[in-house]
């Protein structure tokens, strides 16, 4: 229960003015709806429709007299009439309500669903490496249409709760000590049941860590299906989605269970309740019978309300989890948020270079081990440098540390003597990246090249596209730049889908250009192609390479070489050829072999 109150608090700071008149339009028909209930029975024994009434006493007399009041004989006409207005005016009233219920619904959801998407699409790449994918898109996607349900619940149980306040009050005008009756049967129930409310509440979380497993089932074999098919190993992945779906059956139908349950022990309480009061009223109170009519349409209508109020309750433990999950989300991507003004999106022209001075770095969850161990280098503007170093060496974390999508721990990086961190939009506005694992839309080449820079013409992408020594092929496809390259680019051979992610790096007009072991899977004549490209760019631009392959760095004026985190040796290929014992010349050998 201990988020209802914070989405409370959030629904009602959002809508302000449409929750105070949705509530207010609840209030108001649950008195129209109270008093329409109340007044069938006494308009019917007014008009004489029911002749065993007694007119004289009770709320009977008191409509007979304000009828009277405003010179009306209360005949069948008058009676329909007035129940016509009535009903009429409610039914209005309940589709305006319907329709605000509606728009609050949708409009907070879209509200809270966009303020979490812009929550993580600013924070820092750290935390976001800490969620898998299928977490977020499930938060995303499906948790939070989710909360659109609880909304509605939420303000369904408002509304019962004050109409049932309402008709209480009005009950109690009629008749205090019987409603005072009811009331205390309602509230023994409402006690007697809460223990299903916590249950309730366990089985929500359940239900929703189980729908992220499911998600994430689906996701992950989907990822892996060409894997799943090679290795023959459906039948395992088939178990295990069936096994997580029957977890998923037990629990919706456990908590329905509750629900139901919850529903006929209020049904048969109301009915046991409302016998032991019709008995003690004609012993204890001797009450006339006109009042048992109204006592028993009480309780029929009340009774019903306690128990929607708490399967309301119990409706919502099952969905606020969502919103705790949505919350816990977004409060840590907030706390990690990056400055990237978008109002700045001015390029750096790098004039001396970039400059580790010191640098170290340790990922927050590997606290104890340092990635990257007080490294300093100068990468001068406009030279060709490489990275180079056994697997787990510590190079693509530098090179996240050179977009600024890591912070050093100690030291600092300086971008033309300036604090990188100090300029991060503009840095980053600067920078061309080709990583391993490159990423393309399912769409055209062109949709491919205009998503990392909208405003290219038609000539840019072609020059972009020839720097890349992409040109050619492109110019050979029957739809050229329309050609649609597949889901992450599956249409393309890996060398193809490379130059074109290589194209889209150059097409930004980039400072600095970052290519990490973005040749490593490709073929030798593919990697020519790129090499040629770098190549071609020498001196144009400062390029860092990140190569598996020595073969590709042969040109490089710098060449820097990584061990555990640590830099050891730096220089030119030749240099650092000649010496024999160097780490470099060893790790040369082992390619060879
Ligand atoms: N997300 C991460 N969380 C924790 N440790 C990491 C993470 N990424 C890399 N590391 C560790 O940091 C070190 C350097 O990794 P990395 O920079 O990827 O090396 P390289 O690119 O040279 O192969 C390795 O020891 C690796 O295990
Ligand atoms: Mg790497």
């Amino acid at each position: 229960m201990k988020m209802l109150w914070p989405y409370l608090k959030e629904l009602f700071y959002f809508s302000r003015r449409t929750f105070i008149i949705n509530i207010l339009l609840m209030v108001i028909l649950g008195l129209v709806e109270g008093v329409s209930v109340l007044m069938v029975i006494p308009l019917l024994s007014v008009a004489g429709i029911i002749p065993s009434m007694d007119v004289g006493t009770g709320v009977t007399a008191w409509i007979n007299r304000s009828f009277q009041h405003f010179g009306l004989v209360v005949n069948l006409p008058v009676v329909l009439v007035t129940y016509l207005g009535v009903t009429y005016a409610q039914s209005w009233l309940q589709r305006y309500q319907a329709q605000i219920n509606v728009e609050i619904q949708q409009t907070f959801s879209r509200f809270l669903t966009i303020r979490l998407f812009k929550a993580i699409a600013y924070a820092e790449w750290q935390v976001l490496m800490s969620k898998t994918k299928s977490e977020i898109t499930h938060i995303l996607v499906t948790e939070l249409v989710q909360l659109i349900g609880a909304t509605l619940g939420l303000l369904r149980l408002i509304a019962t709760i004050l109409i049932t306040i309402i008709q209480v009050t009005l009950a109690f005008l009629v008749s205090p000590g019987l409603t005072g009756l009811v009331l205390v049967g309602g509230f023994i129930l409402f006690v007697g049941l809460r223990t299903f409310t916590a249950e309730s509440q366990k089985r929500g979380r359940a239900i929703l860590e189980i729908n992220s497993r499911l998600f994430s089932e689906v996701t992950e074999h989907l990822e892996g299906i060409k894997e799943v098919k090679s290795y023959g190993i459906e039948l395992p992945q088939v178990n295990k989605f069936e096994e997580i779906l029957t977890e998923l059956n037990g629990n919706v139908i456990a908590s329905q269970v509750i629900q139901n349950r919850t529903n006929m022990l209020y049904t048969m309480g109301a009915a046991t309740f409302l016998s032991i009061v019709l008995v003690g009223a004609v012993e204890i109170f001797k009450n006339n019978p006109q009042d048992f009519i109204i006592i028993a349409l009480i309780s029929s209508r009340l009774w019903p309300k306690f128990s929607s109020i708490q399967t309301g309750i119990q409706g919502m433990n099952l969905m606020l989890p969502a919103f705790e999950t949505a919350k816990q989300l977004e409060k840590e991507c907030l706390a990690a948020q990056e400055h990237l003004p978008e109002d700045d999106l001015q390029k750096i022209e790098l004039k001396s270079g970039v400059e580790f001075k010191d640098v170290s770095f340790c990922y927050a969850s590997a606290k104890d081990s340092y990635a990257i161990n007080k490294v300093n280098f100068l990468l001068a503007a406009g030279t060709t440098n490489a990275f180079v170093g056994v697997s787990g060496a510590g190079k693509s974390t530098l090179v996240d540390l050179l977009i600024g999508l890591l912070k050093p721990v100690e030291g600092s990086i300086l971008v033309d003597n300036e604090n990188l961190q100090d300029n991060l939009r503009p840095w980053r506005s600067s920078i061309g990246y080709v990583p391993q694992d490159s990423f393309l839309l399912n769409a055209s080449i062109r949709d491919n090249l205009l998503w990392a820079c909208p405003n290219a013409t038609e000539e840019d992408m072609w020059e972009a596209l020839q720097m890349a020594a992409a040109e050619d092929f492109v110019r050979r496809m029957t739809n050229g730049l329309e050609t649609i390259v597949g889901d992450r680019g599956v249409r393309l051979s890996g060398g193809e889908r490379q130059r074109i992610v290589l194209a889209r790096a150059l097409l930004r007009k980039p400072s600095v250009l970052i290519l990490d072991e973005a040749t490593s899977s490709l073929d030798m004549e593919n990697e020519r192609h790129i090499q040629q490209a770098i190549d071609g760019l020498r001196g144009k631009l400062t390029i860092v390479i990140v190569a598996h392959r020595l073969s590709t760095i042969q040109n490089a004026d710098q060449i820097f070489v990584f061990e555990q985190g640590k830099k050891v040796e730096q220089g030119t290929y030749q240099l650092l050829m000649e010496d024999k014992n160097s780490r470099f010349s060893s790790l040369a050998n082992s390619h060879k072999k």
